[in-house]
């Protein structure tokens, strides 16, 4: 490992020599992209586009991968990328021209759902997140354009065209994984945002007020510790989630009681997603990550007690 003194001055001398310059990270050139503001005019006609065409409903929380109980994407994203791969070593290293137009076709053919479940992630992210997916889109589907192009030159006798093709195919489709993996793991689209409230909370029951100290019927914000906690009181039955809804950390006191499926729920106001107050459930994406929920006691002296739900 390089001594700091070291690496400072290889630092200096990467500035003198313009090599910083030269070479990016490549997480310099992803964190210019979620700056990018000249894109915000093609990301708010497509964001409105994609809310128009994906309407709150079983449909798009299926998208959203909510009865899997984590977003879809992720998943599908692997059959494109799985079957290019394999085509192109097929090619480098002299299998059957027929396997790889098979590949070729599966992967561009597994774009379709990849695509779809992106889209409607994509149309619930913050506008810096959707920058990013915005270049990761294109990126994909130049990808799969190239790979098109790629199975008509092969059926054209093109063979060697062909691979070329699917060669700079899987160069695309790998700078947009780069930018996926950037918007997943550095801006945490599809992560759930919610608090680890069993680390935060400490086990057993803790006291948070008096019974009447709480609104009944109303959305309010409580303090546990570092926890923000959403408190919906009705007469002496009082429900707690907490408060950072799981999609992107939206304060849930501030959305609404909805009643689902004749159950009382909280649609968070950033995006709607809709829990069931009394134990987190997801009723509704774009989150698919339970929010975290508490048990709750009333002693006899009117005090509200509480502990997490494991
Ligand atoms: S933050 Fe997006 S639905 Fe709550």
């Amino acid at each position: 490992m390089p001594q700091p003194v070291v690496a400072d001055r290889r630092a200096r001398r990467a500035r003198k020599t313009g090599q910083a310059r030269l070479l990016p990270r490549p997480s310099a050139l992803a964190e210019r992209l979620e700056r990018a503001h000249g894109l915000d005019p093609v990301v708010r006609r497509l964001s409105d586009t994609v809310v128009r065409a994906l309407p709150a409903g079983a449909r798009t929380d299926a998208l959203h991968g909510v009865p899997f109980g984590q977003p879809a994407h992720p998943a599908l994203v692997r059959l494109p990328l799985g079957c290019w791969t394999s085509a192109v070593l097929l090619d480098l290293f002299g299998g059957g021209d027929r396997a790889s137009r098979v590949l070729i076709a599966a992967g561009v053919v597994s774009t379709v759902p990849a695509m779809a479940t992106g889209l409607a992630d994509w149309s619930a992210l913050h506008r810096d997140q959707q920058r990013v997916g915005l270049a990761h889109a294109t990126c994909q589907a130049s990808a799969a354009t190239l790979f098109l192009g790629s199975l008509a030159a092969r059926a054209g006798g093109l063979r060697g065209y062909g691979r070329a093709l699917s060669m700079s195919g899987l160069a695309v489709a790998t700078v947009g994984s780069y930018l996926g993996g950037h918007l997943a793991l550095r801006l945490g689209a599809g992560a759930s945002h919610a608090e680890p409230v069993g680390h935060l909370s400490g086990p057993g029951w803790h006291d948070l007020c008096h019974l009447g100290d709480l609104p009944d019927g109303h959305l309010v914000r409580r303090q546990l510790g570092y926890l923000s906690l959403l408190v919906y009181r009705q007469g002496r039955d009082v429900a707690v989630l907490s408060d950072r809804c799981s999609h992107l950390g939206g304060p849930l006191h501030q959305g609404r009681i909805v009643v689902e499926r004749g159950i009382a729920c909280v649609s968070c106001p950033w995006h709607g997603s809709t829990f069931v107050i009394a134990d987190g459930s997801v009723v509704h994406g774009p989150a698919t990550a339970r929010q975290p929920s508490f048990g709750t006691r009333v002693t006899p002296g009117g005090r509200v007690e509480l502990r997490p739900r494991p």
